[in-house]
């Protein structure tokens, strides 16, 4: 179990920089602030729709937006079931001399905070690691831990095609509409529900109300939405 939820992690790619060599984790290189991607985009508009306090990373990794969101003065908290994952993330808030607040845990699970708690969710790359009934019961948990009118950002994959090539994968199993099980490469065995728009429509429906939705060049849907009631 162990290995598996930190596989993710576990590669260090060596990395140069002015005539030094450094190591990254994987998912360090690859959602790095060197790459301005979908989360940095969404970081710049959740300053727009609404001026949250509060703010849950779900799946936060090694604290790309904890520690972003912490910088930007919220109040930031992460939950993540990589271990190692989260001790980077500490790390990174100690050394920036931020305060964030960590947990780890499985999300698909009852989420460990109170209701209505949050003024806003941020889930990048995350959301859909599992089957579409998972996925479902998180979005009533992410809708139970929300104060009224908060928000919720997230984003999710669309091509299998795509997941397999970046993360070097060659056998993904299906294992329900539109979900897969990943038997080799770096997400191995963390299943993959690739959402379709009228799927996400659907998801929210009735618990969130879209304020918008679109398609960014890495093959996600960047969805922002308010808590509706
Ligand atoms: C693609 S990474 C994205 C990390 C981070 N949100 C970012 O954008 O840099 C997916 C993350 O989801 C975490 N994860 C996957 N399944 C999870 C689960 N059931 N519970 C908690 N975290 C999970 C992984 O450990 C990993 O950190």
């Amino acid at each position: 179990m162990k290995d598996h939820r930190d596989s993710y992690f576990k590669k260090i790619i060596p990395y140069f920089f002015k005539g030094k060599e450094f190591g990254f984790a994987v998912a360090h290189t690859l959602f790095s602030i060197f790459k301005i991607d979908v989360g940095s985009n969404l970081l710049l508009k959740i300053i727009k729709v609404n001026s949250p306090k509060r703010i849950l990373d779900l799946g936060c990794g090694t604290g790309r937006h904890t520690v972003a969101l912490a910088k930007l003065g919220f109040e930031a908290h992460g939950i993540d079931q990589s271990p190692e994952a989260l001790k980077i993330a500490q790390k990174q808030l100690k050394s920036k001399d931020l305060k964030g607040f960590l947990k780890e845990g499985d999300i698909y699970d009852t989420l460990p905070y109170a209701d209505n708690y949050f003024d806003s969710v941020f889930a990048i790359q995350m959301v859909y690691h599992s089957t579409l009934w998972r996925i479902n019961n998180l979005i009533n948990e992410i809708h139970r831990v929300l104060k009224k009118e908060g928000s919720f950002f997230f984003s999710s994959a669309i091509s299998v095609k795509y997941s397999m090539s970046i993360n070097n994968g060659t056998c993904y199993i299906p294992i329900e509409p539109g979900t897969y099980f990943p038997l080799d490469g770096r997400e191995r065995h963390m299943p993959h529900h690739y959402f379709t728009k009228e799927e996400i429509y659907r998801l929210l429906k009735g618990r969130f109300r879209i304020v918008d939705m679109y398609n960014d060049k890495e093959n996600y849907y960047v969805t922002s939405c308010l808590k509706s009631k």
